[in-house]
């Protein structure tokens, strides 16, 4: 079983993927992935909206719920949605509680800034492991003005390394860096002692993480970072498409699907 210990102390490349479902949870699980990301970039990948803003605290709660029932050996980190957090000390502490005490989640991951060093400290302290996540913070969309590269002028780069200092420093156990110049990532994984897992963030980051949407070709777009892996949308297509065919055809179901029961033949 992968704990936030093993994480901390991996030496190989750190493997993460969104899953948001048992299903997926259980495939992503069987190829050995070290950490199942319940994000709120559920909000885009499968709840329809168009940002993850509008994700709630009950949203994650019940798939990240529904991913720890389906894992036994991934760690699963539920992600904190808008504004569950940095609003009231108490509520941030219950919100991520909920995760872990209700859902099973054995951390949470917070997107970071100014605003969550104490906070990770006192997650720390309660005992919830605490994954931090700098760079593009999705949850700013509306300060940020869109989905952009972060970090790129000197001073900038020199607030992020401060702040990934300072999480780590507060006691998370690992800290996501989204969207940044690759040598910026790079000189971060150099400069902390706690795992970077980048995503858009170059090769020189102690894992990676993608959205499964992404990786496996279901969701129409992804960015320019990811690659897909696979074609799922169009397996879905073929398979959806062949059974309209084959109900319209009268060719399913066939007689191997139902079942008579000779018992009610004189029921009309
Ligand atoms: O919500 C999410 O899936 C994330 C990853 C992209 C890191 O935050």
């Amino acid at each position: 079983m992968t704990t936030v210990a093993d994480v901390r102390a991996a030496e190989e490349p750190i493997t993460m993927l969104t899953a948001y479902d048992a299903p997926t949870a259980e495939i992503v699980e069987a190829t050995g992935i070290d950490v199942i990301l319940v994000g709120d970039s559920m909000g885009n990948a499968v709840l329809g909206h168009d940002s993850t803003l509008p994700v709630t605290c009950e949203e994650v709660e019940s798939r990240t719920a529904a991913v720890a029932r389906a894992t036994d050996e991934t760690l699963v980190v539920a992600d904190m949605p808008f504004l569950s957090f940095g609003v009231s000390e108490a509520d941030s502490v219950g919100n991520a509680g909920r995760m872990v005490k209700e859902a099973g989640a054995d951390a949470v991951k917070l997107e970071s800034g100014p605003h969550t060093i104490e906070l990770t400290e006192r997650l720390v302290d309660l005992g919830i492991p605490v994954m931090a996540h700098l760079g593009l913070t999705p949850q700013h969309v509306n300060q940020l003005g869109g989905y952009g590269q972060q970090a790129t002028t000197e001073e900038a780069a020199g607030e992020l390394l401060d702040l990934a200092r300072a999480h780590a420093e507060a006691g998370a156990f690992s800290l996501v860096l989204e969207h940044i110049p690759a040598n910026l990532a790079g000189a971060v994984t150099e400069a902390i002692e706690i795992p970077t897992i980048g995503i858009g963030a170059g090769p020189d980051c102690d894992g990676q993480v993608l959205v499964i949407t992404d990786v496996i070709g279901l969701g129409e777009w992804s960015p320019p970072f990811s690659r897909q892996f696979g074609d799922v949308r169009s397996e879905i297509e073929r398979a959806v498409t062949a059974y309209r065919e084959a109900v319209e055809s009268g060719e399913f179901p066939a007689e191997e699907h139902a079942e008579v029961v000779e018992e009610i033949e004189d029921v009309y």
